[in-house]
């Protein structure tokens, strides 16, 4: 896998980078002659351990993986943190380097979104509440930039982390409604050892913040456990939210339960549902969600 690289690029600190439609599109046209199958990994780059894990779920599920790096302007709102959104290509390169990935494919915003471009992917339904309506132009930006990139790489599979549960959600939807023929893959949120979900805006935490970030995560897994016992949402909600709050974060913008797989609100654990919640501690807006089944109600 890693010889015809060499002979093609004759570096050693990274994967091939391509730049533009043409040169991603001719590096997996090879690909493809060869018999090979393809997983796309799409990332905003300042990659982790989260990310490297979509990397080797697409290994195990294709012969060949490319990960795109582009920070997605569109997905910005006007005062987030697009200017100051972490950067570090070359990083990036050899961590995808040492996952054994295949191919970069980091395109210029010009490349992607060529002056006079015109066209937006809308999505309703899945895209209203939590995130949505925190961050009204976010999953229009997602759903725009996803839609190209799998057309400009047509892969077989595309990995996305749960993390971002309701982008996942917005992005099956989509891809389902457009007939895009490609697998959307799910890999569970990967997690420091205290809890706190791996995200490259924990980049932006103090080490003051950083100590009290688990607190999240620490709440939904205790609100998780009392919606298994069979309480109702509603105070449990309340409750974790004076949890995150005491725990010295500044505000939440949600903290709620909803079905799994519509998001419409839940007020028990009756069907396969989700704890999701987004929360500001200092510069970082830091999401997570946790599963809550039915199947792991103990008797009341
Ligand atoms: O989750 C992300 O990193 C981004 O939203 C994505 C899917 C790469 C689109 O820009």
């Amino acid at each position: 896998m890693s010889g015809d690289r060499q002979a093609t690029t004759g570096v050693l600190d990274g994967p091939p980078v391509v730049r533009t439609v043409e040169g991603v599109r001719a590096a997996i046209a090879a690909w493809r002659h060869a018999g090979e199958t393809v997983a796309l990994i799409p990332t905003m780059g300042y990659l982790h351990d989260g990310h490297l894990a979509l990397v080797a779920r697409g290994r195990a599920l294709c012969r060949r993986t490319v990960a795109s790096l582009f920070v997605n302007p569109i997905q910005f709102g006007p005062t987030e943190d697009l200017e100051c959104y972490p950067r570090d290509e070359a990083g990036d390169r050899a961590k995808l380097q040492a996952a054994g990935c295949d191919l970069l494919y980091a395109p210029g915003a010009g490349e992607m979104y060529p002056p006079g471009f015109a066209t937006a992917v809308t999505v309703s339904g899945v895209t209203e509440g939590l995130c949505g309506a925190a961050r009204p132009q976010m999953f229009g930006g997602v759903a725009t930039v996803v839609t190209k990139l799998l057309l400009q790489t047509l892969p077989d599979v595309a990995v996305f982390g749960e993390k971002d549960y309701q982008q996942l959600l917005v992005i099956r939807r989509f891809v389902r409604d457009l007939d895009i023929p490609v697998r959307i893959e799910g890999a569970p949120t990967v997690r420091e050892a205290d809890g706190l979900a791996l995200s490259s805006r924990n980049s932006y935490l103090t080490a003051a913040e950083r100590a009290q970030a688990p607190a999240l995560f620490r709440t939904l897994g205790w609100a998780a456990d009392r919606l298994h016992q069979g309480a109702e949402a509603g105070p449990v909600l309340a409750e974790a939210v004076g949890r995150v709050l005491a725990a010295g974060f500044a505000k939440l913008d949600y903290l709620d339960f909803r079905d799994a797989g519509t998001l419409v609100p839940l007020d028990r654990a009756c069907r396969p549902g989700r704890l999701l919640a987004a929360a500001w501690l200092g510069r970082a807006r830091l999401i997570d969600n946790v599963p809550v089944s039915p199947e792991n109600r103990s008797a009341a």
